[in-house]
């Protein structure tokens, strides 16, 4: 599928990986719909988008975590078009890096309303537009927490976990409608993901990033423009990338000179 003149929507795109995304689909000449809560880094998106080869970048205020945000989004989406090419299930995140025993109500709110509900509710909305366009795509990021525990991160790998779940019962409910349906997992990235969970700590969040090259926003976005314009009868069921320092989700090179 050509990508040029599709519509492709895209949560989060405020910033790190979907900001990455707006800008990748924009080069390829697709019209954009972007949410986030930040309007005014939407509009910056868009703004850039619509430089690099985007023939229409519109926004609007989102939150996934709310159903009548979603719902409102679903609306202004009908302002424009009545077929969606491109969903990108990208928002969420992670807050604090507490064990079970110390977790904040708030942080598991978060991440179960962002990274599973918000999914849930934003595909939900969006499925009229897409079961009547055979070959568009669902792509929900999700991470490679999903698929393996760390001590702290038991609220986010089982909000990620659910992701990847979210994804396969899709997939096997759309069987017959053309409707593709992915998840792309990434590892270490350096976006604003850190600066999130850390509640505005920049100098713990970099801590993260030290001394190793980490994927970055393109990256990512590269690999969702490319699965995005397989062919209509190819669907990457599910992808994993990493950076080259992170063998594994434990063990991660460091230089430290
Ligand atoms: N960076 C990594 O290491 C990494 C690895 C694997 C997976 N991921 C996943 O990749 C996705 C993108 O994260 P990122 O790394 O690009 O981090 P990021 O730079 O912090 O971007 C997160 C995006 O999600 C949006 N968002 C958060 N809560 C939202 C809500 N309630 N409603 C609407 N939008 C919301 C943010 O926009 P607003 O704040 O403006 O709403 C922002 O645009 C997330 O799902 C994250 O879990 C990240």
């Amino acid at each position: 599928m050509a990508l040029s003149n599709k519509w492709v929507l895209i949560t989060g795109a405020s910033s790190g990986f979907g900001e990455g995304a707006a800008l990748a689909f924009a080069r390829e000449g697709a019209k954009l719909l972007l949410g986030a809560r930040r309007v005014d880094r939407l509009e910056q998106v868009a703004a850039a988008a619509r430089k690099a080869g985007s023939p229409a970048a519109h926004v609007h205020g989102l939150d996934v975590a709310s159903t009548a945000s979603v719902n409102a989004f679903a609306d202004f989406v009908r302002q424009h078009t009545d077929k969606l090419d491109v969903l990108i299930n990208n928002a969420g995140g992670a807050k604090g890096l507490d064990k079970v025993a110390e977790g904040k109500d708030e942080d598991w709110e978060f991440m179960m309303q962002t990274n599973v509900l918000g999914v849930l509710r934003t595909t939900r909305a969006m499925l009229p537009f897409m079961t009547s366009n055979p070959g568009s795509s669902i792509i929900n990021v999700g991470s490679i927490a999903g698929r393996v525990a760390y001590e702290g991160g038991s609220a986010y790998c089982a909000a990620k976990a659910g992701e990847i779940q979210i994804t396969r019962a899709l997939r096997l409910e759309l069987s017959g409608t053309g409707v593709r349906v992915s998840t792309l997992d990434p590892g270490l990235a350096e976006t604003e993901f850190s600066v999130v969970r850390f509640k505005g700590d920049a100098e713990r969040a970099k801590k993260v990033y030290e001394g190793v090259n980490p994927l970055r926003a393109p990256d990512i976005a590269e690999a969702l423009v490319w699965m995005a314009n397989r062919p209509a009868h190819v669907c990457i069921d599910e992808m994993i990338i990493k950076c080259t320092d992170q063998a594994a989700i434990h063990k991660l090179y460091r230089r430290t000179t």
